[in-house]
């Protein structure tokens, strides 16, 4: 991957001379455990990335928004009126649009931007692009119109507006891009919302690694993406309850096992998973906060195989992956994000992560095409979110 222009250069270029550019920076974030849990209001567990999407801009005096992005993104632009009409579907348009939805759903409609934007993310990875990317275009928005929105604020809006996009995920991404601190992993509960930092302990680190397998969200995947969520959702409402919060406190794993046999397949597979990764991102906290590598390795190895046997969310790519990464040493290695396709995340000891991406070279990609070393293996530095940076 090119190193990235800066986006004040870009802007420039695109829109000629004009007065000094603002920035805003937005981290990816990749999610240690808790999958596919967020849209039913439970705990998380992810960390933002060194990565990020960069938007310099300009306020402009009109309702105008325009909008290049590097690495083959066109030019878009629309005026900014309270209802905007998407563009057709998987154009990225419709993240501006989003965007400039989300803001004035909530602060009206203001003046719009001229804006460059830039990223050193890799999209449709499984590590946020899409929603760092709204999430960067809204806060730029908000500061072109002198508006200084709370985190709770934006919280309201911005899962809200990934809706436009098609897509009906929860709020982890945008709290992660947001509220992450440097060094550690961020804790995120909902209903209500919550937010805390969980320190990575000292010389325990982290590579992303992509399976080579896209994941488009706004394509085929949505549909699969939305069927899991609609199916844990059913299970709750035959279950009779109206959380899953509540469920998980009023039985034990034994018990929740032969309530699901009411249930069809499908929604006592999706409902046991969410039940059960719910109580490893706990066991995951507690042993992070403990500094018991044993406990959380086990944690997120479990969770693999919940995603891949349960809620049927991996793929061969990633299933192979996992596996290479746990021969070439690593105490645990899972799929992250939304699944089928993108990246896992394996966990290791600082002083052998470099030889675990050796052998992961070697062990998985030497055979495969289209491996780009800098887009596809990262080393993952628990980084700041956007509030923090
Ligand atoms: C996507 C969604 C998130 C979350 C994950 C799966 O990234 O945007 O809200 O549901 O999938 O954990």
């Amino acid at each position: 991957m090119a190193a990235p222009t800066s986006p004040v250069d870009m802007l420039a270029n695109l829109f000629g001379p004009g007065a000094e550019a603002a920035e805003i920076a937005v981290p990816g974030r990749v999610n240690l455990i808790g999958e596919h849990i967020d849209y039913h209001n439970l705990a998380v567990l992810p960390m933002a990335l060194q990565r990020r999407i960069r938007i310099a801009f300009r306020h402009r005096s009109d309702s105008r928004i325009r909008a290049a992005s590097a690495g083959g993104f066109a030019l878009r632009e629309f005026d900014w009126t309270a209802r905007l009409d998407p563009s057709p579907q998987g154009d990225w348009a419709n993240y501006l649009k989003a965007a400039a939805q989300a803001v004035a759903g909530k602060w009206g409609p203001g003046r719009g931007i001229d804006a460059a934007v830039v990223s050193d993310l890799p999209p449709a990875a499984g590590l946020s692009s899409s929603s760092a990317l709204l999430t960067a275009f809204t806060l730029a928005l908000l500061r072109a119109n002198g508006i200084r929105a709370t985190f709770e604020e934006l919280m309201e809006v911005l899962p809200e507006g990934e809706y436009f996009v098609g897509t009906r995920g929860g709020g982890m991404d945008h709290a992660a891009v947001l509220e992450a601190r440097a060094g550690a992993a961020l804790l995120i509960r909902f209903a209500p919302l919550s937010a805390g930092p969980v320190p990575v302990p000292a010389g325990w680190s982290f590579l992303v690694a992509h399976s080579l397998t896209h994941a488009e969200k706004s394509g085929a995947l949505m549909a699969e993406y939305n069927s899991r969520r609609t199916a844990g959702a059913r299970a709750l409402r035959k279950l009779g309850f109206d959380s899953y919060a509540a469920l998980i406190a009023a039985h034990d794993w034994d018990s929740l096992k032969g309530l699901t046999a009411q249930l069809n397949e499908e929604e006592a597979r999706c409902c046991l998973h969410v039940a059960g990764e719910s109580l490893r991102v706990h066991t995951a906290v507690r042993a992070m906060r403990a500094a018991d590598a044993d406990a959380f390795a086990s944690a997120l190895n479990d969770a693999h195989s919940s995603a891949r046997d349960l809620l049927r969310i991996s793929c061969p790519a990633l299933d192979a992956l996992v596996d290479a990464a746990r021969a070439a040493g690593a105490p645990a290695a899972r799929l992250t994000g939304a699944g089928f396709g993108g990246c896992a995340v394996i966990f290791c000891m600082a002083g052998e992560r470099a030889r675990i991406r050796a052998a992961l070279m070697r062990g998985f990609y030497a055979s495969r095409a289209g491996f780009d070393e800098a887009q596809h293996l990262i080393d993952a530095e628990p980084s700041a979110g956007a509030l923090h940076l």
